[in-house]
């Protein structure tokens, strides 16, 4: 059977008081919209669609850059959530099999538990997920006869018996594209809200004689976002399910509810992470590797059994190869750092390629930009770059070379040379003495006539 995801994200969401789409606010470092899509996309969806509206701009480009694929369509007024699926139907045009309809600010339905929605699917022509609520508060109510859905009312129509219902509706839909549409050219707006709920379409098709039916699943996974302290729930949501994956996938955390993780972050068993690491997106850590306390990672990968920390930064584009070594308060930037190189106290390397077994001595600087351009640096296999060393680039560094503490390195080193690129230094017999004689004695005078001005 194949299926098409429609993926409602039209609305403004008010009350996150921002000028960022709802959909497009962050979740473990990805809009909540490509979680949405992630969930759908294991579904192997024939068709996707995603109805956009507030921002729509915005939102096609957020979409374009996580599933290509994906067609969006425009809702220009929110007239509901009936009115959001009509307007993908044009998108469907020749499509025969399933829709699911999902929502762009729930973040974390299942793969799991949409492939039980599809199962359901066999024996019903509407499949609607819903949870057993806490707090049912104003969520649509699912109205069961058995394990028929007779119907779903909105809470502001609803009665008091029907309000004291708790399962309720998490807004995910699926049925035949065909009827689906049917269906909702059926719908009308005569209600408490005066929009058009898609809701409405389960009563309709059982008096269409079709049939219908919810399943539950755990209300953590219909968790919606509608304010800022949603998104922030969300996120501890997220961070703590990130955490348990980690620690079942054999990666050692010591205060694992201290570690940040992204939506893609990657780390190999025996890894060590250590307290307060932040893993930003797209970085892989690989197996045995040990990253040290309070290190910010982005966009980077560290190979097998490598050292990063503690108070390192590695920055989109570095690469450090198997156990290399990246000590505190050392800033790695588009940098590929190979086999076994150490760079462990106060650097910046940036746009540099660090040959294998290379040691960079502390303070070590690539000056890799001259206000306008970038520039590389490239240091050759077993080279010893002196302490504060300063590399400006271009420039390359053999191997087996060695630069003196202290240098500012402009042209390029041969393998196997000592670059020194410093002033002579000058010792003067006897000079230091002196000199500390003359300032005591000038310092006594001053003291001297202080004392004096105070009398
Ligand atoms: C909806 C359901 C309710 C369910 C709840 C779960 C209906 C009528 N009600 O209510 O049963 O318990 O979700 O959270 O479906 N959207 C559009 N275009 C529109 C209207 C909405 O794209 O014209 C999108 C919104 O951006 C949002 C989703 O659809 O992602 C749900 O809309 P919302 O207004 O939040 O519906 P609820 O009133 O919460
Ligand atoms: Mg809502």
């Amino acid at each position: 059977m194949s299926t098409a995801l429609i993926i409602l994200a039209a609305g403004k969401g008010t009350r996150m008081n921002s000028d960022l789409p709802k959909v497009l606010h962050r979740v473990g470092g990805a809009p909540m919209l490509a979680h949405a899509l992630r969930a759908g996309a294991t579904l192997n969806p024939e068709r996707t669609v995603v109805v956009a509206g507030h921002g729509a701009d915005a939102v096609r480009q957020a979409v374009a850059s996580h599933d290509a694929q994906a067609a969006i369509v425009v809702q220009k007024a929110q007239l509901g959530t009936a009115h959001a699926v009509a307007q993908a139907a044009p998108a469907l045009e020749g499509f025969g099999g399933d829709v699911i309809v999902l929502y762009g600010d729930t973040p974390f339905i299942s793969a799991e538990t949409l492939k039980r929605m599809q199962a359901a699917r066999l024996g019903h022509d509407i499949v609607v997920l819903g949870f057993h609520a806490a707090d049912p508060g104003g969520y649509g109510r699912l109205v069961m006869e058995g394990d028929t859905l007779r119907k779903i009312v909105e809470f502001k129509d609803a009665d008091a018996p029907t309000r004291a219902i708790t399962f309720c509706n998490s807004g995910v839909i699926a049925a035949d594209a065909g009827k689906l549409f049917e269906l909702i050219a059926l719908v009308g707006n005569e209600n408490a809200s005066g929009e058009y709920y898609l809701t409405d379409i389960v009563a309709l098709a059982r008096a269409r004689g079709l049939t219908a039916t919810a399943i539950a699943c755990d209300e953590a996974e219909t968790l919606g976002v509608n304010s800022r302290a949603d998104l922030a729930a969300a996120e501890v949501a997220f961070q703590r399910r990130a955490r348990a994956e980690a620690l079942e996938n054999g990666v050692t955390m010591l205060a694992p509810e201290t570690v940040w993780f992204s939506h893609d972050t990657r780390i190999g068993s025996d890894a060590v992470i250590e307290p307060y690491v932040v893993f930003a997106p797209r970085v892989t850590v690989e197996s045995g590797a040990h990253v040290r306390a309070f290190s910010h990672l982005e966009g980077c990968h560290v190979g097998r059994d490598a050292i990063v920390g503690p108070y390192a930064r590695l920055r989109p584009g570095s690469t450090l190869a198997d156990r290399a070594r990246v000590g505190n308060f050392v800033e790695i930037k588009n940098s590929e750092i190979r086999t076994g190189a150490k760079i462990n106290h106060l650097s910046y390397i940036g746009d540099a390629e660090i040959g294998v077994a290379s040691n960079i001595g502390g303070g070590t600087i690539t000056c890799n930009y001259d206000g306008v351009m970038k520039h590389e640096t490239t240091i050759g296999a077993r080279a010893f770059i002196g302490s504060d060393t300063m590399l400006v680039a271009p420039v390359r560094v053999g191997e087996d070379a060695m630069t003196g503490s202290g240098s500012v390195i402009t042209q390029d080193v041969p393998d196997g040379a000592l670059a020194l690129g410093r002033a002579q230094q000058v010792n003067k017999p006897g000079m230091a003495r002196k000199l500390f004689e003359t300032l005591r004695f000038k310092k006594a005078r001053r003291d001297k006539k202080r004392e004096a001005g105070k009398g």
